[in-house]
């Protein structure tokens, strides 16, 4: 069965079942700065689970978009996806545990047509906060899953909250039978050998977590998750969902245009473009904080994976395609923003390449440095360099290495990574901030000067201005940064303009020290999140900037004299130059 049918069928039972069929909420929530993107169905509906009235009454049910990044790193092994779609249904306050109960096994064993044999499920086995499950135990019993096919576990399995705190409460899992063979005596549905599969989750929401514990919420409600690209490879006999028909023509167009065979490439390629498209369809753009920094990992790995297959770039635009192509039935959104979801994630790809390309001339000449000193290895602070320096991931150094025989020397790199991360604020932030070696008075104007010239370009050119870089001497400022096209003569005037009223208006450079996380919550302005330290500074300028830096600033803007703009050009795809003075 297709997904789209099993979606379909979904909705439709449940409809019948007199509950209203409510939109997906987009990726990206939005009344909820807590959380980056939507990683459940239940997620917008927190509202209603506490008791606010929905308008749509008491039984919902719809197919929510999610994404989940806290695994990212394991995409490409057999079944992790950082973007799924879940189906749900919920009582707010309406049915509870046996109702719930007969529906999912009804529309399992009827409509999907899944035989009672191949179910197993679990219940909550009780604790001091919450009695064992015997309720929905019963229920199970009484729709025909057998004893001993009822398995209890506690908190770690059958208790669902998200996060730490809100809605919560035992859940009743459901595991679908592959029919591998047990891997032990004790094999069970908890295991995850691969013989029992998790379809679909029922929360039995009446509980509320804080920090002082437990309590109870003012209704009993359910919320139920099940993956919809899980099942549908289950009801399609597939190992994996890179099998199934929303990944299986662009894995196939992989396999064709590859030159070299990865299979775990072809699926982190095929899955972060599903992600990557999605985020960008709902309004999502990448940038170096928060959901844009998320989607640019997704995309920079992509294009990582994309040249180990040694796939020729410039087929991007053609793997996209077959991807919207078999994803449009779900989701006709993404036909309709083709051009544009093509165009961000080929405009990311190009500021890639750009790096890697800066990286690779940087591997040739330590690569030449090792072999003329007659060593074979690469020194461990040469490959960490070309990480920090040129973002350049250590498997790809070796990965050069190996092509001019020569090793790399890993042995110290944890210790440098660490070291560089936990580094003195000020060391890292001015290597970062650049060319701040020697900072004498008229460098530190300068210094002051780049977040000025940054505020100033977000006001006259947008909010999408992001420092891309800087260098600094005692002559001028260079400063670059995110913009598409080049700047009018009116741009530039209104930017050198505003950059003077502040200078002249005399605001204080101030100074504070947070952690980093409320720092980007508060919106203060950096390059590379990661790269920063936990505690970090930030610096505002009056009410006009505010930016993790390490400084150093002047006190006052008045210390600045006139800012004057020289020069503006490109620097790279998408990214601008300005070099300005202060006279
Ligand atoms: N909230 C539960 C989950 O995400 C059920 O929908 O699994």
């Amino acid at each position: 069965m297709k997904a789209i049918d099993i979606r379909n069928k979904y909705l439709n039972f449940f409809k019948s079942k007199g509950h209203s069929i409510i939109p997906s909420s987009p990726l990206i929530p939005e009344n909820d700065p807590s959380v980056l993107f939507n990683t459940a169905g239940m997620q917008p509906l927190v509202p209603y689970l506490l008791g606010q009235k929905h308008p749509s009454g008491t039984r919902l049910t719809d197919y929510q978009k999610c994404v989940r990044t806290n695994d990212i790193d394991e995409v490409g092994d057999n079944r992790h996806l950082t973007y799924f779609e879940m189906l749900g249904n919920w009582s707010l306050g309406d049915y509870f545990k046996e109702e719930s109960i007969a529906m999912s096994y009804e529309f399992l064993t009827k409509e999907l047509e899944i035989p009672n044999e191949k179910l197993s499920v679990t219940c909550f086995a009780g604790d001091e906060d919450c009695k064992r499950d015997d309720v929905a135990y019963e229920a199970w019993k009484k729709v025909g899953i057998p004893e001993e096919r009822i398995y209890f576990f506690g908190k770690d399995d059958n208790w669902w909250i998200a996060g730490e705190e809100g809605p919560c409460g035992p859940d009743t899992e459901m595991f679908y039978d592959t029919g591998k063979p047990k891997c032990s005596d004790k094999c069970n549905p908890s295991c995850d050998c691969g013989k029992y599969v998790e379809i679909w989750n029922n929360v039995f929401m009446e509980f509320y977590k804080d920090k002082n514990g437990y309590s109870k919420l003012q209704q009993k409600n359910v919320d139920t998750g099940l993956g919809l690209e899980r099942m549908a490879m289950l009801l399609q006999g597939k190992e994996t969902p890179f099998e199934i028909e929303l990944f299986s023509p662009v894995m196939e167009e992989l396999e064709k245009l590859q030159k070299v065979d990865n299979i775990q490439s072809r699926r982190i390629v095929a899955e972060h473009l599903r992600s990557s498209m999605m985020i960008i369809n709902d309004g999502g753009r990448p940038s170096n904080v928060d959901r844009g920094y998320i989607l640019r990992r997704l995309l920079r790995r992509m294009t990582r994976h994309l040249n180990k297959l040694e796939i020729d770039l410039t087929k991007l635009p053609e793997i996209i395609d077959i991807s919207i192509n078999s994803l449009k039935e779900l989701y006709p959104e993404l036909d309709s923003n083709r051009e544009e979801i093509k165009k961000v994630i080929i405009d990311e790809k190009d500021k890639f390449v750009k790096t890697l390309q800066n990286g690779e001339r940087e591997f040739e000449k330590v690569a030449n440095r090792t072999k003329n000193s007659g060593k074979n290895t690469i020194d461990t602070e040469a490959v960490f360099n070309l990480y920090e320096t040129y973002g350049f991931p250590p498997e790809m150094t070796e990965e050069l290495a190996k092509e001019q025989n020569l090793k790399v020397d890993m042995s110290d790199y944890k210790r440098l990574f660490k070291e560089h991360q936990d580094k003195s604020r000020l060391g890292s932030d001015q290597k970062f901030k650049g060319g701040l070696a020697s900072t004498g008075e008229i460098e530190i104007k300068y210094h002051t000067a780049t977040h000025l010239l940054n505020a100033a370009l977000k006001v006259i050119l947008g909010e999408h201005v992001h420092q891309k870089g800087s260098n600094i001497t005692a002559e001028r400022m260079r400063f670059d940064f995110s913009h598409g096209a080049k700047m009018t003569d009116e741009e530039k005037q209104k930017t050198e303009d505003l950059v003077n009223e502040w200078i002249k208006s005399g605001l204080d450079v101030t100074v504070q020290e947070m952690p980093k996380e409320d720092a980007v919550k508060s919106g203060a302005e950096c390059m590379f999140i990661e790269k920063y330290p936990d505690i970090v500074t930030v610096y505002s300028i009056g009410e006009v900037s505010k930016e993790l830096c390490g400084g150093p600033h002047v006190k006052n803007t008045k210390e600045l004299g006139h800012f004057k703009i020289k020069k503006e050009e490109a620097s790279s795809a998408g990214v601008r130059r300005i070099k300005a003075i202060l006279e």
